[in-house]
């Protein structure tokens, strides 16, 4: 699904193949006639969550939510459209979902999930179906008796549309093969994006450039693959003075096979989503540029390939990060850390934010402790932790959930022979320890200002969910999005 366009006029005015009918909290007696009601409880329809009924001689299509709340509507409205995929329609339309008069916020969740669950990639199929929704049409007449403010509800829907084609774009640079998306074509992408925006710059170092930086934790990851290493730094400068300066920074593994320590076959599968976190980052940087946000960003992947081979990094290895700590490599699987390690100490040096924030797709540890569905979030300061928390479950509709650090599990990355092992002694807390060692890599002066997002869950499941389909979803990007809007409007945080 491609586009979606909003109209002033009233639902039965608007032409289109199918109409989406949201049945929310299961109430049947609003907006459907008796026979509507018959024919949806002989097809055993019970509006449930995301529960869907065609009613093909009707030409509406119904989907249940629990309520009326962004995040119902959101994953509803996403599931709706799935439902309608491959069935011959090319345009639907649907009414405008509102929980009071003046709130936009279910408006702006219905088109981001119209969006979401319209998400299809299809890149590597040899025959593309073209049996697939091309539009959506929104009516925005009025909703349970409200009349809608026309301008607010155009601004919602159109801040929905930016968010969701900046996650479906990530979406689709997570999903390419390893050898289609590689350090360089990372690099590329962010170029074509500064060459679009105006207010978009880029600025690429290959490794030569890395090396006069004494990046050496990340060079000994990028060793042994044939392509070679990338940091990229995307920056947005807006047109006025910036409410604030943030950095983001990602970890661009565009394929992590291991290393070394090579992980077991099944483990190795999807690791080309180990580049969640530096395309979320891109994302991130596309949708502010397009929202033109008073808030200057910062954001900065390490792009690169962990393989094996003759040349490659071992365990045993000691390497001298960038800001002159050394490091005792124990398994090379755990090269995100020492990519980031190097990474975070050139953003802070680059720029003095006042958030820095980085997104990876870091430990299984974070999965298997919290769940494939949510991020973990950790720092050493409350403040920024909790605006990421409340931007991703309060307003993006986004599960993130707080770890915190504790000086115990610290004591557990200490090295014999160097300043710090990359792998902890102990099995248990490899989230948090993973957090921990990013942490010996943030100076006095960010450390209240830095919280680190492990979305090794989220970033890529293997079967839809909510508003996400199979594969990459995006994760940071709506949560990263909403952040920066509320900073942009100065809106102070607990
Ligand atoms: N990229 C992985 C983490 C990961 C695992 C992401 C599963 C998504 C799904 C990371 O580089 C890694 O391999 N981490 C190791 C760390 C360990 C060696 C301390 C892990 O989690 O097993
Ligand atoms: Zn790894
Ligand atoms: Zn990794």
């Amino acid at each position: 699904m491609k586009t979606i366009k909003f109209y002033e006029k009233l639902l039965n005015e608007i032409d289109a193949d199918i109409e989406i009918v949201i049945v929310v909290n299961k109430n049947f007696d609003q907006r459907f006639c008796d026979e509507e009601k018959e024919l949806l409880q002989e097809a055993g329809f019970q509006g449930e969550q995301d529960e869907t009924c065609l009613l093909a001689e009707k030409r509406k299509l119904f989907v249940g939510a629990d309520s009326i709340k962004s995040g119902d509507i959101r994953s509803a409205a996403a599931n709706a459209v799935r439902a309608l995929e491959g069935k011959g329609y090319k345009i639907a339309k649907i009414g405008s979902y509102m929980s009071h008069p003046t709130c936009t916020a279910t408006l702006r969740a219905q088109a981001e999930g119209l969006l979401l669950g319209g998400y299809r990639f299809d890149r590597y199929k040899s025959k593309k179906s073209d049996k697939h929704l091309h539009k959506v049409r929104i009516s925005l007449e009025e909703y349970n008796g409200y009349a809608l403010d026309i301008p607010a509800a155009q601004r919602a829907i159109e801040k929905g549309i930016v968010s969701a084609e900046a996650t479906n774009f990530v979406r689709d640079i997570v999903n390419t093969a390893p050898d289609d998306c590689y350090p360089e074509t990372m690099a590329q992408i962010a170029q074509e994006l500064a060459g679009k925006e105006a207010h978009l710059n880029v600025e690429v170092l290959d490794t030569e450039a890395m090396k006069k930086e004494g990046m050496n934790a990340l060079l000994a990851v990028a060793r042994a693959s044939r392509h070679e290493p990338r940091l990229i730094h995307l920056s947005y400068v807006p047109k006025e003075k910036p409410v604030a300066v943030v950095s983001l920074v990602g970890k661009g593994l565009t394929y992590d096979s291991g290393g070394l320590s090579l992980k077991p076959a099944d483990y190795m599968v999807t690791m080309k989503a180990d580049k969640s976190g530096g395309s979320a980052v891109l994302g991130i940087l596309k949708a502010v540029a397009e929202l033109h946000l008073p808030v200057e960003i910062h954001g900065f992947v390490g792009a690169v390939e962990n393989m094996i081979g003759g040349d490659a990094y071992k365990p045993d290895d000691v390497l001298k990060a960038k800001n002159g700590k050394t490091i005792e490599v124990r398994n090379t699987d755990a090269e995100g850390r020492l990519v980031l390690a190097d990474v975070l100490c050139y953003a802070q040096e680059k720029v003095k934010a006042d958030y820095l924030f980085d997104f990876a797709t870091l430990t299984g540890a974070c999965v298997v402790g919290v769940g494939q569905y949510t991020s973990g979030v950790m720092g050493f300061a409350a403040e920024p932790t909790n605006r990421v928390l409340y931007a991703a479950n309060t307003l993006a509709g986004e599960l993130a959930t707080k770890l915190d650090f504790n000086r115990f599990l610290r004591k557990t990355l200490k090295s014999e022979i160097a300043d710090i092992c990359n792998i902890s002694n102990t099995r248990y807390g490899g989230a948090i320890t993973a957090g921990m060692f990013l942490g010996e890599f943030i100076d006095e002066e960010h450390k209240e200002k830095w919280a680190h997002i492990d979305i090794a869950g989220p970033a890529f499941v293997e079967h839809p969910w909510g508003e996400n389909p199979h594969g990459a979803s995006g994760a940071g990007v709506r949560m990263m999005i909403r952040l920066l809007e509320k900073l942009a409007r100065g809106d102070e945080h607990k």
